[in-house]
């Protein structure tokens, strides 16, 4: 069983002014792409770095294989998420956020304004998405694939997807 955390960073939508829509669209894309069993955490809090920085300990704590942050990854004032993100993790993997932006910028020209990145606690993948509902999917899918080899080198819990809607990349053993 994997624990799959989702932490959404939005003042408006913890605050009830609209739902969150990006938090609910990474969950229904891994289930539709993950076979193996999967269990949710889902939280959906303001951005403030003291909060996201426990948030996502305590979902680390709670023995969480990857956590999924959405929103907070712009420039704006309270747009905190990646130095949060920075704090908690050991290690940081920034090829994700540098093939996301890469990615991002064929759809829009404001990718170059998100500094999501990606790290490592212990044993648990620590991944921002933008907080755009539609950049979910496009974000999710050029990244994915490594994810799962990423869990078995961390030593988190061993995934796999329905082959023909997301590939998975393992290289083969020596
Ligand atoms: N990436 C994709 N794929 N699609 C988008 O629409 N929006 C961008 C960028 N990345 C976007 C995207 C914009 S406008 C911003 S400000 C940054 O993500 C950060 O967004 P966030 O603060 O909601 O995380």
């Amino acid at each position: 069983m994997a624990k799959i955390g989702v932490l959404t960073l939005s003042d408006r939508a913890s605050a009830g002014v609209y739902a969150d829509e990006s938090g609910v669209a990474i969950q229904n894309i891994l289930k539709e792409w993950v076979i193996s069993d999967l269990e949710f955490i889902y939280r959906v809090i303001p951005d403030d770095y003291e909060l996201i920085v426990n948030s996502l300990e305590q979902m680390c704590e709670q023995g969480c294989d990857i956590i999924f942050t959405t929103g907070g990854t712009g420039p704006a004032p309270r747009d905190v998420t990646p130095e949060a993100t920075e704090a908690v993790c050991e290690k940081m993997l920034p090829g994700f956020g540098e093939l996301m932006r890469s990615v991002s910028l064929k759809y829009v020209p404001t990718a170059i304004l998100s500094r999501q990145s990606a790290g490592i606690k212990n044993k648990t993948l620590i991944v921002n998405l933008p907080g755009q509902p539609k950049a979910i999917k496009e974000c999710l899918e050029p990244i994915f694939p490594a994810i799962p080899y990423c869990l078995d080198l961390i030593g988190a819990a061993y995934i796999e997807c329905d082959e023909n809607i997301m590939k998975v990349f393992r290289p083969k053993k020596k």
